[in-house]
């Protein structure tokens, strides 16, 4: 049988405007510095996530609920992205938007479903035959096509393995062969071959061939010590989605699905309750036994106002189930209607119950100098110069109006500065762009002003 890693099902994230972002930017005592790892201010509730990321790496948050809660543009969603920062690559992150689980084809609590598992992982160590070594030679052999025609097939690959302690060499089968050219492995890197599956792995170059070209992409391992044929542990990291789309389609991922075999037969379906259940069963059997480590990652759920009461009931019952993530919400919302109620009015928008279990961090507007500070963080970012003058406009104007405003005023100015053949930002691109483009208030303002003219 053929075998692949179980692939990844992680989403890629629209973060643009917060690449300068890089975590929260606290000192080892968990104080937050003033301006650190791209985040400026806001200091009380950059130590708050940071004692939340303590709680997740700890594992004493699993099903708690964190809110961030303040006025547009004061960094929640830049926090948010922060915490991911800081839990690395090993905990899962899931990122939403509350108006994500209307859809016309999926129902909303299957959305929400699907996003709750991307957010918790699991470790699977096994112990595996394996042969390991840097390779040597890789030689597919060819020969005529047996169907007839003038074509020929790979009847089988030679492999040459070698490890500190002596070399091998391997006949394999052409299936393998297909497998190691998807993993583009050339000799000179160092890989092993599950035995059972015949799955390969590459992981790295090996370090013999660190000095020729320095690509910064690659990875150089060590020459493996011991035989090329051993026992090895591996370690695999999923979520539990990863596990439910390769257990709904078979052609993928079947490394899990052999483990899983026992107890399901293949079949290609879709995403069911009842797949997820086995899929459970199976998870907690693995966790009994110590070949697993449940992961419990984080659902960041982003204007989370905009969930209605169906989808709220669902999470407060799913916050409750033994296997849960923790759920970071987000919303700039005061009291308002809870939607899917007729006037059901409530902090947020978020029901009671509900919020009695969050722990609630709130972010603080920015003062003039913070605000001058981040526009200047994502100048840079941007590649773009700008004057100390219209860095001091911008801030005046951030304080007005709100600090995503300013920043997204930042590309358009650069493109005026450029009309008029100039590589820095000055005050009058500044003033020039902040007439032409309104902030939300003014537009609200001006809506009012003029009801008469607008239709209804
Ligand atoms: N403390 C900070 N340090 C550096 N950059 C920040 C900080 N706070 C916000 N930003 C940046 O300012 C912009 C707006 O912030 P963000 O989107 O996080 O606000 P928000 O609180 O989520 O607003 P909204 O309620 O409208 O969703 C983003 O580009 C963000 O990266
Ligand atoms: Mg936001």
């Amino acid at each position: 049988m053929k075998i692949e890693e179980v692939k990844s099902t992680a989403k890629t994230q629209r973060i643009s405007v917060h690449t300068h972002i890089k975590g929260l930017g606290l000192d080892e005592n968990g104080t937050a510095i003033q301006a650190a790892a791209g985040l400026v201010g806001q200091e009380l509730a950059r130590e708050a996530a940071g004692i939340v990321v303590d709680m997740i790496k700890s594992k004493k948050m699993a099903g708690r609920a964190v809110l961030l809660a303040g006025p547009p543009g004061t960094g929640k969603t830049a926090i948010a992205l922060a915490i991911a920062q800081e839990l690395g690559n090993k905990v899962p992150f899931c990122p939403m938007v509350g108006s994500e689980v209307y859809s016309s084809e999926i129902k909303k609590t299957e959305v929400l479903m699907e996003n709750f598992r991307r957010a918790i992982g699991l470790r699977i160590k096994e112990t595996k035959e394996v042969y390991e070594g840097e390779v040597t030679e890789l030689t597919p052999i060819e020969t005529e096509n047996p169907m007839g025609g003038y074509g020929k097939t790979v009847s089988h690959v030679v492999i040459g393995l070698k490890t500190a302690k002596g070399t091998k060499q391997l006949k394999l089968d052409p299936s393998i062969y297909e497998s190691l050219q998807k993993e583009k492995v050339e000799t000179g890197d160092v890989i092993y071959i599950e035995v059972n599956s015949g799955a390969v792995k590459r992981q790295g170059r090996s370090d013999n061939f660190a000095t020729e070209f320095d690509l910064e992409a690659e990875e150089y391992v060590p020459l493996p010590k011991g035989d090329v044929h051993k026992k090895k542990e591996v370690i695999q990291d999923v979520t539990l989605h990863d596990l439910d789309v390769a257990n709904a389609k078979p052609q993928g991922g079947q490394d899990i699905m052999s483990m899983m075999g026992q107890l399901m037969k293949p079949k290609k379906t879709e995403i069911t309750d009842k797949l997820r259940k086995e899929i459970n069963k199976v998870v907690n059997k693995y966790i009994d036994q110590g070949i697993a480590e449940l992961v419990p990652g984080v659902l960041f759920i982003d204007e989370v106002h905009m969930l209605d009461i169906e989808t709220f009931t669902y999470l407060h019952r799913a916050l409750e189930s033994a296997i849960a993530p923790i759920v970071i919400f987000a919303t700039n919302r005061g009291r308002c209607i809870i939607r899917g109620t007729e006037d059901i009015i409530s902090p947020h928008g978020i029901p009671l119950d509900l919020l009695d279990r969050l722990l609630i961090i709130r972010t603080l507007p920015y003062s003039r100098a913070e605000i001058e500070q981040i526009v200047k963080l994502r100048a840079i970012t941007e590649g773009l110069h700008i004057d100390e003058e219209a860095l001091s406009t911008l801030g005046e104007l951030g304080t007005k109006t709100t600090l995503r405003y300013v920043v997204q005023l930042l590309t358009p100015a650069a493109l005026t500065a450029r009309i008029n053949e100039r590589t820095n930002i000055k005050k009058e691109d500044i003033e020039e762009v902040g007439a032409l483009f309104l902030d939300a208030k003014s537009s609200a303002k001006i809506l009012t002003q003029n009801k008469d003219k607008f239709m209804k």
